[in-house]
Order: structure tokens, then C-alpha cells, then sequence
């Protein structure tokens, strides 16, 4: 059978590995201990993910994907048509098919540091949208990404959605900006999905869905730790705790002992008092007016907010001027 030749651009930056023994090895002897939460995204991890993201209580991809279909006119006229469309962090480029068809971008730059994923990703969606350049980069985007593609006329924007932007503290999230902002350049744009403040209750329960399978990808850091490195975690003497932090306006995540013991990690005895947590992660949320104060801060200018009936979700359009 004949098959047309699907051709997409990969540009290779070949990004630093994370080196997980010593990032462990760290965050564990730090007090109080953490773990990073980028190393959730193993291929279990992450299909863990898409499993939360398909639970009751998990609002926000639903959410934030009605907003787009609900708005999609109104969203397409405040990107304009032609545009370079960069995703940092595309994974499986899942939202970004809601726009493609609507916005008819100039290019479409997919940006992640996982290589094989990305090469089948770009692939992959290359087949799907056949008249669709794609330009896919191998990359750590959260460092001041120089973009190996340029082209004059078309303005640059950033799509950033799901709220990954909460996983940075609040300065580093303005850091990362900066560096989107200077990316884009003067009349580029960034279109991106920001959790918002609520009522507890709701926040509390989408981290501890009923099926279990937020604890399943909370615990499957410690099961991909003791398969990727000498470590022997008992995933049985921890707990899943998730809340609000309303001072910190943040849900946390933790992996709480519940007895004295101590982990052998590459040769280091790592002791767990009852009751001591391992930080595994921090989900921000925001205000529309914080998050536009926020986004200020690293130069973009609001431009339009769009949100559902019960505004539980934003998506925000800033544009650099
Ligand atoms: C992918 C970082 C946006 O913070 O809500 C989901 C990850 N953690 N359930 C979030 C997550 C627990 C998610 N982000």
C-alpha cells in the first residue's frame, strides 16, 4: 500500500539527563525532605496521569478543554491566523489539537526533553494534520530556549496550558515567564491555563480522588526510584496526603511515613521518623488578578480571560508589547 511521506523537522539540543541518584539523594537529606515532581512522568506516571485526569474529581483538563471548544472564535481571533505556534512541555500534544484546525498556525513547535516521546509525538501529529510544518525541538524549556527556527513574518505564540505553570513556586514561575516573553518577542503572545482559587473542599477532593489513582501516582515515585536506581522504598509504610495549603494558596502533595525505618538509597541509609513527610509536590493557584499581577511581572500584558460557569478554570491571553 502506498502512504504518503509524512515529514516534520526535530531539532536536537541534547539536553543535560536529569541525573536521579544525586536529585534523590538531595532531596532527601534536605529537612524538610523533598522529591521533585518532574520525576513523577515515567511512563506509569504518566499514565497514572491520564487516568486523574479522567476521574470525577480532577476538574481541570476537563475544564480547561471546554473552555477552549466553548471559546474557540474568541481565541482564535486574540492569536490571529499565521502565527509560530511553541508548546513547552508539548508531551502528547493533547490540548493543542482543540487549536490547530481553528488557528491554521504557520508552524506548530512542539518543545520536550524526553526524545523518543517527542520524535513519536511530532510524528505522529504530522500524520494527523498532514498540511501542518512542525518543528520539533529536544529541549529543557524551562532554561532560556533559543529557537532553532525563525522565520521573519510570523508573530510567535506560547501555549502552556493544564496549569503546569502551579508547579513552580511563585518567583520561579515569573523567571520562566520572563524567559517565554523574551522567546515570543515584542508582538508575540502566550495563551495559557491557570488553576483558580476555590472552595477547599473541591480542591482537596480532586488531589484525593475516590479511585485511588492520585495515591497510585503519588507512590509510583518511590516503585520508578526503586526501579531506576539502587533504592528499596516499602511503598506499603507510606501515605498519600494531599490538601489546600490556604496560607500558601497551594494543594501539596506528601508521602508520609507511618513508622520509624530507614530506605537504603545507592549505600546511604536514609532515616523516616513516624509521621515525617517526603514533599513531592506544590500546585499553585491563582486569582485572575494575582495571575495577570504575576504574568506583569515578567512582561506580558493582559489581554483577555476566559473561564467556565463555575470558574473553576482560567485561561489567559497576554500579549508583549
Ligand atoms: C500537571 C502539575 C498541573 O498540579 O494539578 C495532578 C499534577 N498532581 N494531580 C496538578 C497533578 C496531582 C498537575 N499538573
Amino acid at each position: 500500500m502506498l502512504s504518503a511521506k509524512i515529514d516534520f523537522n526535530f531539532y536536537d539540543y541534547h539536553p543535560e539527563p536529569d541525573d536521579l541518584t544525586k536529585e534523590v539523594l538531595e532531596g532527601l537529606s534536605k529537612s524538610p525532605k523533598s522529591l521533585s515532581p518532574k520525576f513523577f512522568y515515567d511512563e506509569k506516571g504518566s499514565h497514572l496521569f491520564d487516568e486523574i485526569c479522567k476521574t470525577e474529581e480532577y476538574y481541570p483538563t476537563v475544564t480547561e478543554t471546554n473552555i477552549i471548544r466553548d471559546n474557540i472564535n474568541e481565541i482564535v481571533a486574540y492569536i490571529g491566523n499565521g502565527c509560530m505556534l511553541v508548546e513547552p512541555g508539548s508531551g502528547n500534544s493533547r490540548k493543542v489539537r482543540e487549536l490547530l484546525d481553528a488557528v491554521q498556525p504557520h508552524a506548530y513547535m512542539p518543545m520536550d526533553i524526553s526524545r523518543a516521546y517527542l520524535h513519536k509525538e511530532a510524528d505522529k501529529l504530522s500524520c494527523e494534520f498532514p498540511w501542518l510544518n512542525v518543528h520539533a525541538v529536544c529541549t529543557d524549556f524551562t532554561s532560556n530556549v533559543e529557537l532553532p527556527y525563525k522565520p521573519k513574518g510570523p508573530h510567535r505564540v506560547a501555549f502552556f496550558p493544564g496549569s503546569s505553570i502551579g508547579n513552580f513556586h511563585p518567583n520561579e514561575a515569573i523567571e520562566f515567564l520572563s524567559n517565554i516573553a523574551n522567546m515570543v518577542g515584542k508582538g508575540g503572545g502566550l495563551l495559557i491555563g491557570v488553576d483558580l482559587k476555590k472552595n477547599n473542599a473541591i480542591l482537596n477532593a480532586a488531589y484525593n480522588d475516590r479511585q485511588g489513582y492520585t495515591e497510585a501516582f503519588n507512590k509510583n515515585l518511590l516503585v520508578r526510584i526503586n526501579q531506576d536506581i539502587n533504592a528499596n522504598f516499602d511503598t506499603d509504610l507510606f501515605n498519600h496526603v494531599a490538601y489546600y495549603n490556604e496560607e500558601k494558596g497551594r494543594v501539596e502533595m506528601h508521602l508520609v511515613s507511618q513508622s520509624d525505618h530507614s530506605v537504603i538509597v545507592e549505600e546511604n541509609e536514609i532515616q523516616f521518623a513516624e509521621g515525617e513527610s517526603i514533599h513531592t509536590e506544590n500546585s499553585y493557584k491563582y486569582s485572575i488578578n494575582e495571575f495577570q499581577d504575576l504574568a506583569a511581572c515578567a512582561g506580558f500584558n493582559a489581554k483577555k480571560v476566559w473561564t467556565d460557569k463555575n470558574e473553576l478554570f482560567s485561561l489567559h491571553y497576554f500579549d508583549v508589547i
